[in-house]
């Protein structure tokens, strides 16, 4: 457990960082969920259940605006108290939501910095670059404003379009761990690992 201190009556976690909340690029912009963003979240899963839903296992065929807007809630708490950082893939101009990603921690403890990039576009934006685009983004990113000393991308073996992207990002496939991922009936599937480090990251890739 990381150290704890107590300052005026509250607990104080000293591993806490301050998470860096945008990064801005002409095609797009990263960002930390807020409260009021369930309403783009929605529009983009409900229109994507068929693209996301195979290699997605949280997708629903439809979910309701008040679910979306929870979730955005609880993303928002989450990324304040350093648990997991989900972020928002949106539209310059911020009235579309493109896609999502994040630096997940996965439950590992705070150093050496770990996280693991996870990443969904949505249907009528994939397969035009934005998803190598944004992994780019991501890791130019996280190796910037961020601490993390390694970032990691992990996708089924089937999952051609993810592997793609990732090579394409410039990480390193690093191999097959067996038994990975659970699919939505419970049956694990391989997983292709693709890593980079700090000290190996090449900025402009
Ligand atoms: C995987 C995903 C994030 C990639 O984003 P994207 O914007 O579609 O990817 P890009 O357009 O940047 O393309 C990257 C590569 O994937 C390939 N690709 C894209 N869609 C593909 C598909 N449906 N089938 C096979 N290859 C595909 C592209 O052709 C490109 O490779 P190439 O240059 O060798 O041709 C996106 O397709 C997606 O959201 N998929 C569903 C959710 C998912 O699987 N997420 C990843 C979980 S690990």
């Amino acid at each position: 457990m990381p150290p704890e201190t107590e300052r005026d009556g509250f607990a104080v976690d000293s591993s806490l960082i301050f998470a860096p909340e945008e990064f801005a690029t002409p095609q797009f912009t990263l960002r930390g969920y807020r409260p009021g963003d369930g309403a783009l979240v929605n529009e983009a899963v409900n229109r994507s259940y068929d693209h996301l839903q195979r290699f997605m296992i949280w997708a629903q065929p439809y979910t309701t605006p008040d679910d979306s807007e929870r979730l955005v809630r609880r993303w928002h708490a989450k990324y304040l108290l350093d648990e997991d950082y989900a972020i928002g893939i949106f539209a310059p101009d911020g009235a579309r939501l493109l896609g999502s990603t994040g630096f997940h921690r996965r439950n590992q403890p705070p150093a050496p910095a770990i996280a693991e990039i996870g990443m969904w576009i949505r249907v009528d934006e994939a397969g035009k670059g934005l998803g190598t685009a944004a992994l780019r983004a991501m890791l130019a990113w996280g190796f910037s404003a961020w601490p993390w000393q390694r970032l990691y991308w992990r996708c089924d073996v089937e999952n051609t379009a993810s592997a793609r992207t990732a090579e394409k990002a410039g990480m390193t496939f690093e191999g097959i761990v067996r038994w990975n991922l659970l699919d939505r009936d419970n049956i694990y599937h391989d997983a292709r690992f693709y890593g980079v480090f700090r000290a190996d990251w090449k900025p402009g890739h």
